[in-house]
């Protein structure tokens, strides 16, 4: 039986913004996208500084305070990281891990990424574990091998119930930030990939009910046609989410293709 999923927009702020100017962006998306709340998860990712300002302009209004990576680690001499704990405190209820700046930039490897993800879950916090191919491995026809080698790392140890705290991003790294956005097609492609591995992994129902996000210079204009994919259950946005109204209307695009999908079911 087919089922519709929730979708799942987020938006990742990365390095962006100062206190002033983060404040007035989650303002604004409280104003544009808070009447969507209701029929979409909507996660706001602001740099660590800014998590406190920001989460009390969340407020009640239905969107989810995220973080954009944890350590692992409870507390202790790990200068410059940030516990689940701190998470916590500060009312973050999801989690970015493994994002591809994390892997490719800093350096994180599968390992570390999957203690992260375990911490997370153990906290009762939502994760969102981001794979992705790089250009050189889709040319050389890996693209399928990476990402589900990445998706198993960062699942280890997962239990069946945990399951129901993750969301997958699907990200090819030659895609984010670079105004290069896979096309619908082979973006559902790859996500088919991963609800089926999971479905091995584990089992059908939570294959079925995992949500997988597609990220990689998604805009208000190709918004439609990505989450109009079956497969695809929203988005991950990193520059797009810097502007409200086009973050407005990627959260509206996702609402009405969730919409569509349920008038006439097909995954
Ligand atoms: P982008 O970033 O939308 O700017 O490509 C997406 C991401 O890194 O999550």
């Amino acid at each position: 039986m087919g089922m519709t999923r929730r979708p799942f927009v987020g938006g990742n702020w990365k390095m962006n913004t100062d206190l002033a100017s983060a404040v007035e962006l989650a303002d604004d998306v409280v104003a544009a996208c808070g009447c969507f709340a209701d029929r979409c998860d909507i996660a706001l990712y602001p740099p660590f500084p800014y998590l406190q300002v920001v989460g009390r302009t969340l407020g009640h209004h239905g969107l989810l305070l995220g973080a954009q990576d944890v350590y692992h680690q409870p507390n202790g001499a790990y200068t410059g990281e940030i516990s689940t704990d701190m998470l916590l405190d500060l009312n973050v209820k999801v989690v970015l891990i493994g994002h591809s700046e994390r892997r490719h930039v800093i350096g994180e490897n599968d390992e570390l990424v999957n203690a992260k993800l375990l911490a997370a879950l153990e906290a009762g916090l939502g994760v969102v574990l981001c794979i992705g191919e790089t250009l050189e491995q889709r040319e050389a026809g890996d693209t399928n091998r990476v990402n589900v080698s990445q998706l198993m790392a960062g699942l280890r140890e997962v239990a069946p119930e945990q399951m129901e705290q993750v969301t997958i991003a699907y990200e090819p790294v030659w895609a984010i930030g670079t105004g290069q956005v896979a096309s619908p097609q082979d973006a559902a492609a790859v996500h088919r990939i991963i609800r089926r591995s999971v479905a091995d992994l584990y089992d059908q129902d939570t294959a079925g009910g995992l949500r997988i996000q597609y990220g990689g210079s998604v805009n208000a204009a190709n918004a439609r046609d990505l989450f109009g994919e079956p497969q695809i259950d929203g988005g991950l946005v990193g520059g797009a989410s810097l502007d409200s109204p086009q973050f407005k209307a990627i959260v509206e695009a996702a609402v009405q293709a969730t919409e569509k999908k349920r008038e006439a079911p097909t995954a």
